[in-house]
């Protein structure tokens, strides 16, 4: 899969293979963080692989899933993912922009994953204090956020904005993640005067 394929088709995903993924490819996801952009270089990010099926558990509790689909928005038991990324700011070091470092590291990790058709959920909405007992965080490391991962097992699906950006299921159970459109999101190139109207001829 290339890059551009990657971002077209990369979709949150909300349930999963019950299929674990090799230890191996999860460090190759951590590999992706590593090449991340950071601002003035400091990489102050550090990464938690959970993949022993006891402690993804634990930590599954603590998560909140598609808020916009409560109640019906978390994994069913067969649906849930077989592991977690921890995605830790390692305080010992004077971050620069430590949340767009996150953000940059959090997407490599996210395309990489569905290059290998492994779904991700980035997940904000977490009991942080309770992931750190189940995990013995040292407090040196911030928790920022988690992201799920397990073999995609829903295919959701991009579509045009309309008036609504909340997204929903339809009645066969598929996702729908209305995207505003770029009509939407491009300003005028090279500034906004092309976009004023012109002057009428005797101003
Ligand atoms: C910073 C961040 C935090 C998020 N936190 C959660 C979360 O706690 N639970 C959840 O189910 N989804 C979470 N999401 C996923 C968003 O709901 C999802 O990205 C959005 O609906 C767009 O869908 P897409 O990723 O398929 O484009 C989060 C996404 C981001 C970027």
């Amino acid at each position: 899969m290339d890059v551009w394929e990657a971002i077209m088709k990369r979709r949150t995903v909300r349930r999963f293979k019950q299929e674990p993924i090799p230890q191996s490819i999860l460090i190759n996801l951590v590999n992706a963080a590593r090449m991340a952009p950071s601002g003035a270089n400091i990489q102050p990010l550090k990464y938690m692989i959970v993949d022993d099926p006891a402690k993804v558990i634990r930590v599954f509790e603590q998560v909140r899933w598609a808020a916009y689909l409560a109640p019906n928005g978390a994994p069913g038991e067969n649906e849930r993912p077989s592991a977690f990324l921890l995605i830790l700011l390692d305080n010992t070091i004077k971050a620069a922009t430590p949340e767009l470092d996150a953000g940059a590291a959090c997407q490599n990790i996210m395309l990489a994953a569905a290059a290998e058709g492994i779904g991700t959920c980035w997940m904000g909405a977490i009991k942080r204090e309770r992931i750190r007992e189940i995990l013995d965080l040292p407090e040196r490391y911030t928790l920022h956020t988690v992201i799920a991962l397990g073999y995609a097992g829903e295919e959701p699906v991009a579509e045009d904005a309309s008036d609504s950006i909340r997204y929903y299921k339809d009645p066969a159970g598929v996702l729908h993640v209305p995207k505003r459109t770029l009509k939407d999101i491009l300003l005028p190139a090279n500034g906004m005067q092309s976009a004023k109207s012109q002057p009428a001829k005797d101003e």
